[in-house]
């Protein structure tokens, strides 16, 4: 089974939604590790109640980039993690965790990309009066919301559309694309290795 850390930081409902996959056996992976960089973020009370490890540091208390990436890396490999989802991370990923994991990160963003990167891509396209948005799931390299896409779901944006409403369905469907996703990948990966 694929052993995997989520990155999140925020409310975690991504990580829920891997969580409740696993459970229910629709996604094969040993979730090992949760990291988080905001301590007050509700996702730590919900790796808690699921007895899923977290490994939260403060980015302040580091001299730069470099340093608190090492020792995530140092975590991760404490536990063996192999691939690393993206929930909600709220920071590009740099050179140190890139070369630990190349090829063995993935995001999820709420936009169908290249469109829309960045903060607010849910607002970003609501504003742009665009009819037609959705999520993408993507390999991670150094850029923001940049690397090859993997998969993505277009959603509509309704005549009576508010942003809440359209943040709701696309999140909805996050939670069902993004375990589905993962589970797809990891056996392409298992039946590759196998050969
Ligand atoms: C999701 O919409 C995801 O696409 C984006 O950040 C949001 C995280 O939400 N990258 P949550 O913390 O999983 O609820």
């Amino acid at each position: 089974m694929k052993k995997i850390a989520v990155f999140a930081s925020g409310s975690g409902s991504n990580f829920q939604a891997i969580v409740d996959a696993v459970k229910a056996g629709t996604l094969e992976a040993d979730i090992r590790l949760l990291v988080c960089d905001q301590e007050s973020a509700y996702v730590l009370q919900r790796a808690e109640k699921e007895k899923i490890t977290s490994f939260c540091f403060s980015p302040k208390s580091f001299h730069d980039k470099a340093a608190f990436e090492q020792e995530i890396v140092k975590q991760l490999k404490s536990k063996d993690v192999e691939f690393i989802v993206l929930a909600g991370y709220m920071r590009l990923i740099g050179p140190t965790l890139l070369q630990e994991y190349p090829e063995a990160i993935v995001n999820i963003h709420p936009s169908l990309l290249p469109a829309f990167p960045g903060i607010d891509a849910i607002g970003q396209a609501f504003d742009a009066g665009v009819k037609v948005t959705g999520l993408s799931i993507h390999y991670v390299d150094a850029g923001m919301d940049t690397g090859p896409i993997i998969a993505q779901k277009e959603i509509e944006i309704l005549e009576n559309d508010t942003r809440d409403r359209l943040q709701e369905r696309i999140q909805q469907a996050e939670h069902i694309v993004y375990p589905e996703v993962l589970q797809q990948l990891f056996m392409k990966e298992k039946s590759i290795s196998s050969h």
